[in-house]
């Protein structure tokens, strides 16, 4: 569950980013002061339109690696339009069982996906995504969906739209002894919805993350560290509902992945691709998480889960967006 966002990238210099008060390398929502950006990107730049929002990228990965149809279902809200149309056929083709809510007045959501260099800065416009609502999950096909799933995989972007129905799939995961899974997504989830993350975290079996993500997370904490490890540590320790262990996996670019198990810390080294293969990162971590749980459903151990993360990782690092090849070569 999760914003579809259709992701509107391309390649900017820094003095744009300056003039829009972006970053180089983060991912904010977008405020009014935003909309002549778009406007500019659409009419001054050469744009792709790429199918995106975090978890739909994670599970559009998935899919591609698991090679059987409908094994993932995505919740999340588009509008009635074209662009709402272009996310259903692309996540369909790629395999996904797209479930959206549809909101007939207000516009799909789009991601301004900037790239720099290597890099990439990104604004997201949720519009109709924003709109989701908890009684989409009421539905009767949706819960019987809900009843069928093993894991649950939610992002920290979705905090900012509707906490009560992630409170809803994780007690539910939680009660048949489900696996829950959250991404803290991005640094400005733990430092403006901290009070809800907060009240998702003791339900949260896998969390996953990259090093920013951590470092906002513990500094959301009041842990005075910015070592991953230790953060990962705390952040496994942090109280939980029920008593199977707390799995915590960091990436960190081309730095090995963080993975605690308990009170367990393993570090797995990350082969680092050389600098002309890498087109843009844009969707790495996305990439990772769909690669990592096409292994983890199946019951795969950790290392076999986190290598299938990388691999996939490096795939899409080697294309523009979070796409894949045509065939998946991985086994
Ligand atoms: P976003 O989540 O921003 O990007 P990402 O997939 O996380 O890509 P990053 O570049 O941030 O990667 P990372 O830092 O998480 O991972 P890491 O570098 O550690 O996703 C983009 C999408 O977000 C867009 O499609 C957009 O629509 C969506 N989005 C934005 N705002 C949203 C919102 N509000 N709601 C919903 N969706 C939203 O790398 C991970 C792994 O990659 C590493 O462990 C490693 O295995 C591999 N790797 C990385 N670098 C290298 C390297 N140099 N060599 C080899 N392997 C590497
Ligand atoms: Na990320």
């Amino acid at each position: 569950m999760c914003n579809p966002l259709l992701d509107i990238q391309t390649t900017v210099e820094k003095s744009f980013l300056d003039k829009w008060g972006l970053k180089e390398n983060d991912a904010i929502l977008c405020d009014d002061k935003h909309n002549d950006m778009f406007t500019e990107l659409t009419k001054d730049f050469t744009v792709e339109y790429i199918p995106g929002g975090a978890a739909q990228n994670s599970l559009r990965v998935a899919q591609w690696i698991l090679n059987s149809p409908n094994r993932t279902v995505f919740f999340g809200a588009v509008g009635k339009d074209q662009y709402g149309e272009l996310l259903a056929t692309k996540a369909k083709e790629a395999g996904v069982n797209v479930q959206y809510q549809i909101n007939e007045t207000v516009k799909t959501g789009t991601c301004a996906a900037l790239i720099n260099g290597t890099h990439r800065s990104l604004c997201a416009h949720l519009a109709a995504a924003n709109t989701f609502t908890q009684d989409h999950l009421q539905k009767e096909e949706n819960q019987k969906i809900i009843e069928q799933a093993k894991y649950f995989y939610v992002t920290g972007f979705f905090i900012t739209v509707c906490p009560p129905a992630i409170i809803q799939l994780a007690t539910h995961s939680a009660e048949f002894n489900k696996t829950f899974t959250l991404n803290l997504s991005a640094p400005f989830i733990s430092q403006f919805f901290f009070d809800k993350l907060s009240e998702i975290i003791p339900l949260v079996d896998v969390l996953f993350g990259n090093e920013d993500e951590a470092a906002a997370f513990a500094n959301a904490h009041g842990w005075e560290t910015t070592c991953v490890k230790e953060i990962a540590l705390k952040a496994a320790a942090l109280p939980k509902k029920s008593t199977k262990p707390r799995l915590v996996v960091f990436t960190q670019g081309p730095e090995p992945v963080v993975v605690v198990e308990g009170d367990k810390v393993t570090e797995y080294p990350v082969t680092r691709l050389p600098k002309e293969e890498i087109v843009d990162t844009n969707g790495a971590g996305d990439a990772f998480v769909g690669g990592f749980l096409s292994q983890f459903i199946q019951g795969k151990g950790i290392e076999a889960s986190v290598a299938c993360g990388s691999y996939a990782a490096q795939e899409i690092i080697k294309k523009h967006g979070c796409t894949v090849p045509s065939v998946c070569k991985y086994h």
